[in-house]
């Protein structure tokens, strides 16, 4: 089948170099012109293990192909995903522009039967107002929801084995596209739910939105351990053997990121004000994990003393591992509210120094985990990447002026590193 992505970010890149591995021929289209130069030499534009690897073979192969212009070739697609961003705007709503200016663009070459297929999060209701759009100009195209379920960092596994795939629409043909596109996946036994467009939208924000609720709720749990004191780590596994918990999305830690949870809960707090309806939960939720990186500073600053013209050493940056993504991230958080108690900064992460360059200007920069520890009068771990369990500890210890270690992520063994003498403070 053909099908074309308009806007090649994160879940573009993802979902249309999958689609061209299950076997379809995928254009992705943005109208970002270097970025699509560069993925034409096969140069990505994020970092997401195993991606590169399915471009390129899907690139050999002939059939996943690039575009910055909307064209001919978009005549031939049976179906178009949009997977353009949507920001926040200031009254806390998605902003759909980018929705409808691609829908604007599209119109003039696709097929009759083409399904416009929206992947972008949007507010409940966002298929029907861009059907509503087609029906006043007398254009009767097929208009379907399909949200995403993608984490960064395990997307290429989360698509090869979704726990659902969702499909929004009450058009024959549409939902008839759409599971011959998902075939593939369904055949295997992964499980295709039908509904409609806006049942189908609102998924995709209240399972974003439970999630985060799971988050907010471990990390206040987190806090009142530390004041007990109770264990929150024997606490959480305890809990999670209950099913009707389960074990993911537990870790508590130095509040939740990234360019979806805090944007998607700000939307969905904001649709529900719009339809009255006060959803305090989620209010509360917002609230928290807002007031977590000072939270978090606090608690340094009682370990630590004083933070003016301290060294710190600070590993990760990024909003969670295996990503270069630095959005919305609480390393960044906490270490603008380090710089404004005058800390020294010297960090460190494995794929998100580059993006991190380029905000945080009064930060330096080491060439490894361990440079980063060099004379540091207290190390800070803020992403749980899988090399700063690994480091050799004798090693860091010894180059410490000062060996304090502050795990906000609680990756880190106590009794390894109290045994080589560390002073070892953990979340919770
Ligand atoms: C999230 C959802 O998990 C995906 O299902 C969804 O498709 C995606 O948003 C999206 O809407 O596009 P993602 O933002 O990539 O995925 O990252 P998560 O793995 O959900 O982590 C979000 C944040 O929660 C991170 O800051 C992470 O460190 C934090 N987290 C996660 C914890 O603090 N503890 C945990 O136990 C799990």
């Amino acid at each position: 089948m053909n099908i074309t992505f308009i806007g090649s970010g994160y879940v573009g890149l993802v979902s249309g170099t999958m689609l061209a591995e299950l076997g379809h021929n995928v254009t992705c289209l943005d109208t970002n012109a270097a970025k699509i130069a560069d993925l034409k030499k096969g140069i990505l534009p994020i970092y997401e293990p195993g991606l590169d690897q399915y471009l390129a073979s899907n690139m050999a192969n002939g059939r996943l192909t690039f575009s910055s212009t909307y064209d001919a070739q978009l005549k031939e697609s049976s179906a178009v995903f949009i997977t353009v961003w949507t920001p926040t705007l200031e009254s806390g709503e998605a902003d759909l522009s980018f929705i409808f200016d691609a829908v604007d663009n599209l119109i003039p070459f696709i097929n009759d039967d083409c399904v416009i297929v929206i992947k972008s999060t949007v507010p409940p209701g966002t298929c029907g107002k861009v059907s509503d759009m087609l029906k006043a100009r007398n254009l009767n195209y097929a208009v379907a929801s399909n949200p995403e379920f993608l984490r960064e960092g395990s997307a290429i596994a989360d698509f090869i084995s979704p726990l659902r795939i969702v499909v929004g629409s009450s058009n024959p043909n549409a939902k008839k596209v759409l599971e011959e596109i998902y075939a593939p996946q369904t055949s295997k036994g992964f499980l295709l739910i039908n509904t409609d467009p806006a049942t189908s939208e609102l998924i995709k924000y209240a399972s974003n939105a439970f999630l985060a609720t799971k988050l907010a709720f471990i990390n206040e749990i987190a806090n009142l351990c530390e004041k007990i004191p109770a264990n929150i780590e024997e606490l959480t596994h305890a809990m999670g053997l209950d099913p009707r918990i389960g074990k993911e999305f537990l870790k508590a830690g130095p509040g939740f990121g990234g360019s979806c949870f805090p944007k998607d809960i700000l939307a969905l707090s904001t649709i529900a004000k719009n339809y009255k309806t006060d959803f305090q939960v989620l209010d509360a939720v917002i609230n928290s994990n807002k007031q977590r990186p000072s939270f978090m500073v606090e608690k340094i600053k009682n370990i630590l003393g004083t933070l003016q013209d301290k060294n710190i050493a600070v590993l990760g940056l990024t909003f969670k591992a295996n990503t270069d993504d630095i959005r919305s991230s609480p390393a960044i958080d906490i270490i603008n509210l380090l710089i404004q108690e005058k800390a020294n900064i010297l960090s460190f992460d494995p794929e998100g120094m580059d993006n991190a360059r380029a905000i945080l200007k009064s930060v330096s920069f080491a060439n490894s985990s361990a440079e980063a520890c060099v004379n540091a009068d207290g190390l800070i771990i803020l992403t749980e990447w899988e090399e700063f369990k690994n480091m050799n500890f004798k090693e860091i210890y010894n180059s410490m002026k000062n060996p304090v270690i502050i795990d906000l992520r609680n990756i880190l063994k106590r009794d390894v590193l109290t045994n080589i003498g560390f002073e070892y403070h953990s979340v919770g």
